[in-house]
């Protein structure tokens, strides 16, 4: 399976996987939790779910409109007080949760693209922090 093949695993998975991701954060990263206070972390599973498409799309295919969601997304993290040294916590959380969801289909290519797919997205979310948006 490579990369473009996981999404519709992880879009059609029953039990939204992602919720478990940040289970799987906070307990790894207890400092994390403050940003999300009174949050509905469903829906904000629910929408990561549906970023992480886009994650795909834009190292898979560098849709213009891919980097710029991610741009635009990075500008509105950088409003929430996300800091850059928080994004390596989060990788690596969700890159494990994949892992587990994955289980013996995770091999080592699957894992490689999904790597640098969020390196990549993380890299372009940051090159929005600073710009300025209207909406
Ligand atoms: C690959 C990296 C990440 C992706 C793809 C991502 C994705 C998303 C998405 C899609 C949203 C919803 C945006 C919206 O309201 O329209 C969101 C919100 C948010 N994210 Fe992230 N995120 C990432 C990293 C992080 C990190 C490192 C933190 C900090 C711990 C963080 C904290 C938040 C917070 C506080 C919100 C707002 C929650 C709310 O409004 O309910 N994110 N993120």
């Amino acid at each position: 399976m490579d990369i473009s093949a996981s999404v519709p695993a992880i879009m059609s998975s029953k039990g939204c996987i992602i919720e478990r991701f940040y289970d799987r954060m906070f307990a790894e990263h207890p400092e994390l939790r403050r940003h999300f206070t009174n949050r509905d972390m469903r829906i904000q599973a629910s929408m990561l779910t549906v970023a992480l498409a886009s994650v795909e799309a834009y190292y898979s295919h560098h849709f213009p409109a891919t980097e710029h969601y991610l741009k635009v997304l990075g500008n509105r993290h950088f409003h929430e007080g996300v800091r850059p040294e928080d994004y390596p916590k989060f990788q690596t959380a969700l890159l494990e949760t994949l892992e587990d969801f994955f289980g013996d289909q995770w091999q080592p290519d699957l894992a490689r693209q999904w790597k640098e797919a969020l390196e990549l997205a993380v890299q372009t979310m940051l090159e929005g922090y600073h710009k300025v948006y209207t909406m």
